[in-house]
């Protein structure tokens, strides 16, 4: 469940901040939560439970026809359709560095990359029983002024564990999102939040534009950074 309190973003009014606050239910967190355990959020969701997975469920429904419909109306077939959910290709997570000013990443299957700058390579990190890994991310890079430097990293299959899927906890740490003011290294001035959301839109584009821009990675560096080949097997 996710809450987006009022007055953290900017408002319609020049001069204000928002005034819209909001609850997010996420279908599946709803449908793997325990039905006796009280989900997170007001009273009124647990209470009134079996309506909310009801109606989930129906405009789940209702949505997958009407894109389906339209799909077929516009000749959009296999997994060009708007309905469906292609997922034999979906692999990893893209190399990038992390937006807020730390993360702690909570894992048992290996996967986690870092790239290491001396051996230009990428580098596993392997999960240890008990322990954490922490990776300093873009926000802090930027408050300390570059002293600290954000770490570049990416999950690929791990070549023992190809096909077991990597189920992945990580508690992510952001500075406020609207009071927060740094500079970039190409020495621009960002908002916490202008920052945040320009990164976030990255993360969805083509590949050549993420290859081609700084921000994702950080860095300007002449390797193929996109290659699966070019990795330490640790
Ligand atoms: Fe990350």
């Amino acid at each position: 469940m996710g809450y987006k309190p009022a007055g953290v973003q900017t408002g319609s009014v020049a001069g204000n901040k928002d005034g819209f606050e909001g609850f997010l239910i996420f279908e599946h967190a709803l449908r793997s939560a325990p039905q006796a355990k009280p989900i997170n959020g007001p009273r009124v969701f647990q209470d009134k439970r079996q309506l909310l997975e009801t109606t989930n469920a129906h405009l789940g429904q209702i949505g997958r026809i009407i894109l389906d419909s339209l799909s077929r109306s516009l000749q959009l077939t296999g997994d060009k359709n708007l309905a469906s959910h292609p997922r034999g290709d979906e692999v990893g997570h893209i190399p990038h560095t992390d937006i807020g000013s730390s993360s702690m990443v909570f894992s048992d299957v290996p996967g986690l990359q870092v790239y290491h700058h001396r051996e230009k390579n990428w580098m596993f990190i392997v999960p240890r029983p008990g322990r954490m890994i922490c990776n300093i991310g873009d926000s802090a890079e930027f408050l300390s002024r570059n002293v600290l430097r954000s770490s570049l990293h990416r999950v690929i299959p791990h070549h023992t564990q190809r096909h077991k899927v990597k189920l992945t906890v990580v508690y992510l740490m952001r500075p406020p999102e609207t009071d927060t003011v740094f500079v970039d290294r190409d020495g621009k001035e960002w908002r916490s939040v202008d920052w945040h959301n320009k990164k976030n839109r990255l993360f969805a584009k083509i590949l050549d534009s993420q290859a081609s821009n700084t921000a994702l990675t950080g860095r300007n560096i002449e390797v193929d950074l996109w290659n699966e080949q070019d990795q330490a097997h640790l």
